[in-house]
C-alpha cells in the first residue's frame, strides 16, 4: 500500500504470519527502470514469499519490470490495474485499465514470456458507468487468455473522477457475490477477493467462495490480526503466542537497520496498531510516535513502549477477530 507499506513493515508482519503471502505497494515501471532500484525494490529473503506489484502498461517496460523483479527473487509479479488517484491516470496505468482490457492483456503476455514466477493481475470490478458483471468478465477472459496465473479482484468499482482515492476505497459497494460468480465461471483460475475484509475470520469464510483474500487496511492498521492468520487459514501454529513477542522478536532487525543508518521511526511506525484496543496500547502508540522521531532513538524505544501496554494472547486475538 503506498505511503504505508515498505519492506520494514514487511519485515515485521513476517513475524506474524510465515504462511500468507506479502505484496509490495505498487511501484511504476519508470520508477524501477529509472530509480534508486535497490531502495525501491529490494528486500530482506526473511520476507519470502513476497509479490512484487508493478503499475504502468506499456507491455515492453512492463516485461522489463517483470524480469528485474524475478532477477531480485520476487515470488510472483502482480499488476495494478486498481489504483484510481489522478497521477496514475495520467500516466495511464492502475484503473482506467480496466477499459483497455486488450492493452492488459498485452501486458500480461509480455510478462509471462519473459518470467518463470507466475504474473498476477489485480483488478477493480469496473469503473464509472461500466455495467460490473460485463466490465468483470470482458476483463477477465482477456487476461485469463493472456495467461495470468490468478486475478485479485478489489469488489468495488473505481470512480475515476469525482471521488478522491480514499473515497474510492469506502464509498462505491463491494459486491463480493460478483468475484464469487467469477469464481464459479473460472474453476481452475486461482481467483482472490480483496475488500472491506476486516477481520481472519471474515477472510475464513470467504474461501468458500473464492480462492484466497488479500487484506489491506486490517492487516496494516491491526497488524495483530495476522497472529490468526497461520493458525485459522493454514493450519500451522501461529509463530508468536502474543504480539509483544512478535515485537521482541523485531529488536535484532532494528539494531541491524539503525546500524545501518535507519532511523528508528521508520520501523515502528508500523507496530503503532499492534496492541489496538489493549489497556495501554494508547501509551504504547504515544511513546512510539513521540520518541521514536528523536535523533539517536535505539531499540530501547521500543522496549520502553512494550512495558506500557498489556499483551494480547493469540487466542484472545481470535476472539477479538471473532
Ligand atoms: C494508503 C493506501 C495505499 C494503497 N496502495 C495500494 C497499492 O499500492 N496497490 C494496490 O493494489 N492497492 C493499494 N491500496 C488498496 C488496497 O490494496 C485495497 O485494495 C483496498 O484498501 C481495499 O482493501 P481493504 O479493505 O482490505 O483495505 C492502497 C490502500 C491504502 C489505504
Amino acid at each position: 500500500m503506498m505511503e504505508w507499506t515498505d519492506r520494514h513493515c514487511r519485515f515485521f508482519h513476517r513475524l506474524l504470519t510465515r504462511r500468507a503471502l506479502i505484496y509490495t505497494e505498487m511501484v511504476t515501471t519508470g520508477a524501477v527502470l529509472r530509480g534508486d532500484r535497490a531502495r525501491l525494490i529490494g528486500f530482506d529473503p526473511a520476507e519470502q514469499p513476497v509479490a512484487l506489484q508493478l503499475g504502468g502498461s506499456d507491455p515492453g517496460a512492463l516485461a522489463e519490470c517483470a524480469r528485474i523483479g524475478a532477477d531480485f527473487g520476487y515470488a510472483e509479479i502482480n499488476l495494478n490495474i486498481g489504483c484510481p488517484s489522478e497521477r496514475v491516470q495520467e500516466g495511464r496505468f492502475g484503473a482506467c485499465l480496466m477499459a483497455e482490457p486488450k492493452l492488459v492483456a498485452e501486458c500480461v503476455a509480455a510478462m509471462k514470456a519473459v518470467v518463470a514466477i507466475p504474473v498476477t493481475v489485480k483488478c477493480r470490478i469496473g469503473i464509472d458507468d461500466q455495467d460490473p458483471e460485463l466490465a468483470l468478465a470482458t476483463f477477465a477472459a482477456a487476461v485469463v487468455a493472456a495467461g495470468t496465473d490468478a486475478l485479485i479482484v478489489h469488489a468495488r468499482k473505481a470512480w475515476l473522477s469525482g471521488l478522491s482515492p480514499r473515497e474510492n476505497r469506502d464509498v462505491p459497494p463491494l459486491d463480493y457475490e460478483l468475484v464469487f460468480r467469477l469464481k464459479a465461471a473460472y474453476p481452475r483460475l486461482p481467483i482472490v477477493l480483496n475488500g472491506g475484509v476486516a477481520t481472519v475470520e471474515a477472510a475464513r469464510d470467504h474461501l468458500a467462495g473464492v480462492d484466497g483474500v488479500m487484506m489491506g487496511r486490517a492487516a496494516y492498521q491491526e497488524p495483530w490480526r495476522l497472529l490468526a492468520v497461520d493458525p485459522l487459514l493454514f493450519g500451522a501454529p501461529a509463530p508468536f503466542d502474543t504480539p509483544k513477542a512478535a515485537a521482541f522478536a523485531l529488536m535484532p532487525y532494528i539494531e541491524r537497520e539503525l546500524a545501518r543508518g535507519q532511523r528508528l521511526h521508520a520501523i515502528t511506525r508500523h507496530l503503532h496498531g499492534l496492541f489496538h484496543a489493549v489497556p495501554g496500547a494508547r501509551a504504547f502508540r504515544r511513546h512510539l510516535a513521540t520518541q521514536a522521531v528523536k535523533p539517536g532513538a535505539d531499540a530501547g524505544v521500543l522496549a520502553e513502549a512494550l512495558t506500557m501496554v498489556l499483551d494480547r494472547p493469540a487466542e484472545l486475538a481470535h476472539t477479538a477477530a471473532a
